[in-house]
């Protein structure tokens, strides 16, 4: 067998250089610290940190998590410091570690998303992703990320103030993903990532409430992982920026499923609950693949799905 280094793994993002492809998926990591004692951060390609908003956030009442076949059903509600919260506590530690940090920020009006990107830029941040799965006050709550003239708005505003590298992060509660790729290629994103968590719902049949005090929540986890790897697959055919990969991936073999079918980097989630260490035994299971099957660059792994010719 080969030996090869950690070089081999690194991948560029355009302007995003990342030392592997595998990063944490924003809202469940924390602000990163909380893992800190489980496994050297370091090793990450990224870390993307929970979304941050203007003003703190207390989120929704609970219960705001429960299990589901093969995933969970979250209704945080979006819980964080707030702006000055996150650069007082939690980015001095940030700037400690050695790998690229993400900061998803979110916001109620095309402002507040344009302040927090500035305010990101400024403070050194390495990229901005932008959580657009947020009620758009202007258009009477409707998710910038389902609606397209919003969502263009959005993503051509923020484009306009800042200069870092920006990612949209793609709702898949909509019926043409393709059409918010395209979208957000054009409007100036560097790069996409996809799939925030799918709307769901569960109901206990003995007391016939919901199992979410706020009835509706965002699904993830195996579950999704079907619906990710089509939806980036699709993104792949139509736009030519990079994509994240992300919904239910536990495995290196689950990461890879999204690398074939197009993304140039992953992101681990709820997978980081059942295992802390997910991360890293993904890193361990790609650089081993990639021994095994003599590819020796994840540019050549990017988009290498096998489709069989139609007779
Ligand atoms: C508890 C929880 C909190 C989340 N918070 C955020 C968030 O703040 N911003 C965001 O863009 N996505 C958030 N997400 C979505 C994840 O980043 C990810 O897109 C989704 O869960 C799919 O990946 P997974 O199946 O690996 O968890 C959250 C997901 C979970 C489970």
């Amino acid at each position: 067998m080969k030996k090869r280094t950690s070089s081999d793994l690194k991948v560029d993002l355009g302007r995003l250089k990342l030392k592997n492809p595998v990063m944490t998926a924003s809202g469940t990591f924390g602000y990163g610290k909380e893992y800190s004692e489980f496994f050297d951060l370091n090793r990450l390609g990224a870390l993307v940190i929970k979304g941050i908003s203007l003003k703190p956030m207390k989120g929704n009442p609970v219960p705001r998590i429960c299990e589901t076949p093969s995933g969970m059903l979250n209704a945080i509600g979006l819980q964080n410091n707030g702006l000055k919260g996150f650069m007082k506590e939690q980015l001095p530690f940030l700037k400690t570690v050695k790998t690229k940090v993400i900061v998803n920020i979110l916001g109620n009006s095309v402002d507040d998303y344009v302040e927090l990107a500035q305010q990101m830029e400024g403070a050194g941040v390495d990229a901005v992703e932008l959580n657009v799965s947020c009620p758009n006050v202007k258009k009477g709550g409707i998710a910038f990320g389902t609606e397209p003239a919003a969502f263009e708005e959005l993503i051509r505003a923020v484009r306009k103030k800042v200069d870092l590298p920006l990612i949209t992060k793609l709702s898949p509660n909509v019926s043409d993903i393709k059409q918010f790729a395209r979208i957000a290629e054009d409007s100036g994103s560097d790069i996409i990532s996809l799939i925030n968590t799918i709307t769901g719902m569960s109901i206990n049949v003995k007391t016939r409430q919901p199992r979410l005090a706020n009835i509706t929540g965002g699904l993830s986890g195996p579950a999704i992982r079907p619906v990710a790897v089509r939806m980036v697959w699709e993104c792949y055919k139509t736009v030519s920026i990079p994509i994240i990969g992300m919904g239910g991936i536990l495995s290196s073999d689950d990461a890879l499923e999204f690398i074939l079918a197009g993304a140039s980097a992953v992101a681990v989630g709820t997978g980081n609950f059942l295992n802390p260490t997910t991360t890293t035994t993904i890193i361990d299971g790609i650089k081993d693949y990639m021994a095994q099957t003599g590819i020796d660059s994840m540019s050549a792994l990017t988009g290498a799905l096998k489709c069989p010719k139609r007779p």
